[in-house]
């Protein structure tokens, strides 16, 4: 699986510390910044890191900021994302089961590095149902066109 992942500077020591788990869990990964604390505009990186999936570069992103929410608002924007925001294990894996969720969304500010690691787990291992799932998914593509 090619994995992107982005912050603002809300999300930047989260990010670092989501990076030092996927580097021990052998995941491979790009990082397409923020790469300091200083302080950004979380639009640029959703708009990067959502492009970057909607055209195929990247099979998964994951996106932090502060609350996880501007920065997925923002990366819904871009055709072909379904950002989810995930605060607990249930939604990482019913985001990927039931909405198919190729960007997840976490905030340092609401979610210590424990939990969001065990969400990225699972986020990144479970597959999508399809089936009855696969129609509603389909029907958010089409608001896309
Ligand atoms: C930045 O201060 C903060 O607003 C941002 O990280 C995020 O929480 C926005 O939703």
């Amino acid at each position: 699986m090619k994995l992107v992942i982005g912050s603002d500077h809300g999300g930047f020591k989260l990010k670092e510390e989501i990076k030092t788990f996927l580097t021990e869990e052998g995941i491979a990964f790009t990082d397409y910044g923020t790469l300091t604390p200083d302080r950004c505009d979380y639009p640029e990186i959703a708009k990067k890191v959502g492009e970057a999936v909607a055209c195929g570069t990247f099979d998964r992103g994951i996106l932090l900021c502060g609350t996880g929410i501007g920065i997925g608002i923002a990366a819904n924007k871009v055709s072909g994302i379904r950002a989810a925001l995930c605060h607990d294990t249930f939604s990482a894996e019913y985001c990927r089961r039931h909405n198919d969720a190729n960007i997840l969304t976490m905030g340092e500010r609401v979610i210590g590095p424990g939990l969001a690691k065990e969400i990225v787990r699972i986020f990144l291992k479970t597959g999508f149902d399809g089936g009855r799932h696969e129609m509603r998914v389909n029907m958010i593509k089409e608001m896309d066109k």
